[in-house]
């Protein structure tokens, strides 16, 4: 339920009255809505969906275990990625994917988030940082053992499946940059 709530739709219904479904990469999420409405948007997107990840995995912990919090993470991502109050078309997963990393194991989500900045700041690609980054999530996580691998691993694949337009787009050389910009309105 909680990953129906789309920040990216609200706020580009709210801010521009637009469905960001239909502009930029036709993603609901924070890069899109970016270079469609800009960075002040962008925040509010990441904050929010990411927010979601770390709610989902509070109050699952809170009433359950640690288990039981890692599959809440998984579940509110996917209700992310494929929001039934939107026709099942949401966004990619990757600020509720840092929400619920941070929430799970802090240290090993920020080194990651870490290298996925380095990868920005160098390659300009979000897609490529986001992917390099979770990727290297499962790989850290098995010194936690076995469950965090699992956790980190489902996410990994999520991530990566909801990523298949932008691998295709990275090896054609035609994926966007984080500094290219859309006008809308
Ligand atoms: O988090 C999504 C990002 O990695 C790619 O978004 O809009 O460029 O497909 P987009």
């Amino acid at each position: 339920m909680l990953g129906n709530f789309s920040a990216s739709y609200v706020i580009g219904k709210l801010s521009a009255d637009i469905d960001i479904r239909k502009y930029g990469s036709g993603n609901a999420g924070t890069t899109n809505v970016m270079r469609t409405l800009g960075y002040k948007a962008a925040i509010f997107t990441l904050l929010i969906d990411c927010l979601k990840g770390v709610l989902a995995v509070y109050i699952a912990r809170k009433f359950g275990s640690e288990n039981l919090a890692m599959m809440a993470g998984v579940a509110v991502v996917v209700g992310h990625n494929w929001p039934a109050l939107l026709d099942f078309k949401g966004g990619k997963g990757i600020a509720t994917t840092i929400g619920v990393a941070l929430s799970i194991h802090f240290n090993t989500a920020l080194i990651c988030i870490f290298i996925g900045i380095i990868i920005l700041i160098l390659f300009k690609y979000v897609s490529l940082a986001a992917m390099i980054a979770i990727t290297l999530l499962p790989i850290f996580l098995i010194f936690q053992g076995w469950n965090y691998f699992v956790f980190g691993l489902v996410l990994c694949l999520l991530a990566v499946y909801r990523h298949r337009q932008n691998i295709q787009r990275l090896l054609q050389g035609t994926e966007s940059k984080i500094t290219e910009k859309l006008k809308v309105k």
